[in-house]
């Protein structure tokens, strides 16, 4: 029978049903509305234990990604502003037109800090970047790609879509074109973990909408050759999408500090897209991100407009209808107070605790950095199971990624990282941890069973399967 979880897959649901539900015994899950309203301060007050218990973790800098900034100052700021504008929405901008302030200057702060200033066509111009303010990183890139299938439809009669995607961008991506019926080919990725240009050319056909690069990629925090793929897409005339949700608020500042940094984004003249996350090292708060374009032209496809619904004259220009306005009055608050100056000595730092962390991983026999990184990076081991080694972190509360091909870690490097002692307590937890799988091959338990699994078997539509569970138990009490 296709589709059949293999005989004891079902015993690692248990430990991901702990890991989902671990409150179950202290709050029990509450199924039906309560009759009275519960008490404010009974609320509040179970919402602070619970806040507290999971901040402990990534508060401290246990955590890869997720928390960008988290210094108490900065949340409570961020926080402020949100409760001064929890009620707007962008819908209704005729009564929030501050909205539109905050989101057409998020839009072009960030596209100038991403070259918009030295384009041929000045921002603003109908031919010079422009961009929208969405909810993630995922939804800037499904907008993006949703506007060149209906651009390609329309000016170049392409009615079914291809995309060339490097092996190392982002599952949004794919996401795109399962949501958009747009057919994505991968293509590998060179010794150094960056997309093979001549495989990128090979993949282009007539249907091509576009190509996509990153800066950086999310497994490996390497860089796709964007010189060369700009120069490809303009020779071919299809669309480049530059991602750089992970990179775009951090390579800009790196390259200030003085660093290379190779060309990644309009100033390459055939980036003709970009996604950029204000939530990542933006340092918003969560729920924002900015998809810039390169001409109105291109923009205008992500729009949606209905003129004859009985419910009135209808717009929106992203996939949600309402939207929350006290997010982007927060995001940009959160570039505001940052400012170059903030950014600048935020990368800063983080390049200080990468060097120790990256090096630390460097120094350990056995254990191999992938490609070149330049803020993000990931490791893979030689004759350790990286699993059990990711085990052992968590063991030692890290919360590291596991990677797939080939079987590594990924670490991304916060301002977390960047407290007293964290990014050399991350090197020794590492050290220790590598000792004891050296110790003990055969440990079991943990998480490495379950990637062990999903990596032997061979028909991968089980592995769909066992996500699938997976997100059922996310919603079970
Ligand atoms: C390179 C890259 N692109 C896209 C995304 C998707 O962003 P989000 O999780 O905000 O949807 C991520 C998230 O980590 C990323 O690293």
């Amino acid at each position: 029978m296709a589709n059949t979880i293999p005989p004891g897959a079902g015993d690692f649901m248990a430990p991901l049903d702990q890991m989902l539900h671990p409150y179950r015994e202290q709050f029990p899950p509450q199924a039906t509305l309560p009759t009275e309203g519960v008490d404010r301060e009974a609320v509040l007050e179970q919402i602070r234990a619970l806040s507290e218990i999971e901040q402990s973790r990534w508060k401290q800098g246990y955590a890869s990604g997720s928390v960008y900034h988290g210094d108490d100052e900065h949340i409570e700021f961020l926080n402020r502003v949100y409760a001064l504008q929890s009620q707007a929405n962008q819908l209704h901008a005729d009564l929030w037109p501050s909205a539109a302030k905050f989101e057409g200057e998020i839009v072009a702060m960030t596209a100038h800090m991403l070259g918009a200033g030295q384009t041929t066509a000045p921002f603003g111009s109908p031919e010079g970047v422009c961009g929208a303010v969405s909810s993630g990183g995922s939804e800037s890139i499904l907008l993006a790609m949703k506007a060149y299938r209906d651009w390609a439809r329309d000016k170049k009669g392409i009615t079914k879509p291809e995309l060339v995607v490097p092996d190392s961008a982002h599952a949004a991506f794919h996401k795109a074109g399962e949501y958009f019926n747009i057919r994505v080919n991968v293509t590998p990725l060179d010794e150094q973990f960056r997309a093979d240009v001549s495989a990128v050319e090979d993949a282009i056909n007539e249907n091509t909408i576009a190509i996509v690069g990153s800066a950086v990629n999310f497994p490996y925090g390497t860089i796709d050759p964007l010189e060369e793929m700009s120069e490809l897409a303009q020779r071919r005339g299809v669309g480049m999408h530059v991602d750089a949700c992970l990179g775009g608020f951090f390579l800009p500042w790196v390259e200030k500090l003085g660093h290379e940094v190779p060309k990644f984004d309009f100033r390459l003249p055939g980036v003709t897209s970009m996604s950029c996350d204000t939530h990542k090292y933006g340092y918003a708060a969560k729920g924002t991100s900015v998809v810039l374009y390169r001409g109105m032209e291109l923009r205008r496809y992500q729009y949606f407009t209905i003129a004859d619904w009985p419910g009135g004259l209808y717009y929106s220009p992203t996939f949600s209808g309402s939207r929350p306005g006290g997010l982007s009055a927060a995001c940009w608050a959160a570039l505001m107070s940052m400012g170059e100056k903030g950014y600048l000595e935020a990368t800063r730092r983080i390049l200080e605790a990468v060097k120790i962390m990256r090096g630390g991983v460097e120094q350990i026999e056995g254990l191999r950095v992938l490609g070149k990184p330049i803020g993000v990076f990931a490791f893979a081991a030689e004759e350790l199971d990286i699993y059990q080694v990711m085990d052992q972190m968590s063991a030692r509360r890290w919360a590291l990624t596991g990677l797939q091909r080939p079987p590594a870690l990924h670490v991304s490097p916060t301002l977390r990282h960047t407290q007293p002692g964290v990014a050399e307590r991350f090197v020794e937890d590492l050290n220790e941890s590598v000792a004891f799988v050296r110790e003990h091959p055969n440990a079991e338990g943990g998480m490495a069973p379950i990637y062990g699994l999903a990596a032997s078997i061979p028909d991968r539509s089980i592995v769909h399967e066992m996500l699938r569970q997976l997100m059922d138990l996310y919603y079970s009490l």
